[in-house]
């Protein structure tokens, strides 16, 4: 539970917010690499940390992240023509080029230099492991490029897909935290799911509903441990990765491709579900891509043209109470992320959190609000910089693993919870 004020502060995050500063200190998936797929292609409206931008791609291949809106009298860019080095805007004819400079005003004399005193706001743009990132920050602050595990293994082993989700940031990241509810909402297609399927360790999960959180701070976030009983007296631990802001890492499954996310703000009353795959050691077989292209695993199918789910709330995301009273799937939504979605965009655009009644279940959520808290306030207090922008705190990896009952999971894992040259996950 939290107070009115403490919610509004983690779910605010446009400018001069106190948790829009925190994102402004990190890279942050901006778009695929394939929405701009080829110099002078057409430009595409971004919309982060409730800032309305346009991407586009000049004529030598450089990538710009600007102000939607020219300034002139403020007609969106996304109409504009991309061409020769600038995009210009229709109505009169200004033209910018990849830094949002104003390099042309044709209704003025050129001798004027009018234009070299208008510039829109513009950010940084950087292709890595198909993704565009982005640094909304200031300029000082800028910190190295992210070297997260599946932005950097060769293109055939790495699959990255967005979708929209109707809902504040928290709401979504917070499932991602949450894997108590992998037993009950998932249960379905543990058993079926063509990236999920058949592993050792789906049925510790199937047959121990009742898992034991054991929670512990990393450097970047926190480590969200779920303990499982296995044979012999020995457990399940399923150790999830939490990066601030917005990182999580599913623990794997076998031999499947590892997935995790990234749950960026659109607004404060809609996000980014990025959803990521990968192998380390070897590439993705066809099956699994064809798997992921599909929409299974953490993946979905679109409504054609967008980045909104196939399923979504105007449908009901589909529900099929038959499958719901036979068991088929638990909610009777199919496909994983869209369980996960249907029943957080349920909760409203922003959940009122004064009202909750949190259980144990629920100790990596509660950590998690306080250490966001806390960082904000350290930051904003003494300038501190936040957890999440080291190298090494994002060469991490989730892992699987049964132990014996002495052994605790952060010191028996230690080295799985980190990034192995060519070596694959720790899994069950
Ligand atoms: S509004 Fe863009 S040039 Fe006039
Ligand atoms: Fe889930």
């Amino acid at each position: 539970m939290l107070k009115k004020e403490q919610n509004e502060l983690l779910t605010h995050t446009g400018p001069g917010t106190p948790m829009g500063q925190l994102f402004r200190r990190y890279w942050l998936p901006a778009l695929l690499a394939s929405e701009l797929p080829e110099n002078e292609c057409p430009p595409v409206r971004v919309k982060l940390l409730s800032e309305r931008l346009v991407a586009w791609r000049d004529t030598d291949g450089r990538l710009a992240l600007m102000d939607e809106f020219c300034a002139h009298r403020g007609v969106s860019l996304w109409f504009g023509r991309n061409e020769e080095h600038g995009l210009r805007c229709p109505y009169h004819g200004w033209k910018y080029d990849h830094t949002g400079q104003c390099i042309e005003v044709p209704s003025e004399p050129t001798e004027s230099g009018f234009c070299r005193k208008i510039k829109l706001t513009s950010y940084p743009l950087v292709e890595r492991g198909g993704v565009l990132w982005t640094y909304m920050g200031l300029p000082e602050q800028q910190p190295p490029l992210p070297v997260w595990e599946f932005a950097t293994v060769p293109a055939d082993r790495t699959f990255t897909s967005k979708r929209t989700q109707e809902c504040n940031w928290l709401q979504a990241l917070e499932g991602g935290i949450d894997s108590s509810h992998v037993s009950f909402l998932h249960r379905g297609e543990l058993n079926t799911d063509p990236l999920f399927k058949g592993s050792k360790g789906n049925q510790y999960n199937l047959n121990d509903a009742r898992p034991v959180f054991e929670v512990v701070e990393s450097p970047g976030g926190l480590l969200i441990g779920a303990r499982r009983n296995a044979e012999n007296g020995h457990y399940y631990w399923r150790i999830t990765q939490w990066v601030m802001p917005a990182f999580t890492m599913i623990p794997p499954r076998g031999d499947h491709p590892v997935h995790g996310h990234f749950w960026v703000p659109i607004d404060d009353e809609n996000c980014w579900a990025w959803s990521f795959d990968y192998k380390v050691t070897r590439p993705f077989s066809d099956q699994e891509l064809a798997s992921m292209r599909a929409g299974k695993g953490i993946h979905v199918e679109y409504v054609p043209g967008t980045f909104r789910p196939k399923q979504n709330k105007d449908n009901d995301y589909l529900i099929d109470r038959a499958a719901q009273k036979r068991g088929a799937t638990f909610s009777g939504v199919f496909g994983i992320a869209m369980q996960d979605a249907s029943l957080q965009e349920s909760m409203g655009p922003i959940i009122d959190r004064t009202k909750e009644n949190l259980v144990s279940t629920d100790n990596g959520i509660i950590m998690a609000r306080h250490r966001l808290l806390r960082t904000v306030k350290a930051m904003i207090d003494k300038g501190a910089a936040p957890p999440g922008l080291d190298a090494a705190h994002q060469r991490c990896r989730s892992a699987s693993v049964v132990l014996p009952p002495d052994q605790h999971f952060k010191d028996a894992a230690k080295e799985a919870l980190t990034v192995q040259q060519d070596m694959e996950h720790v899994t069950v």
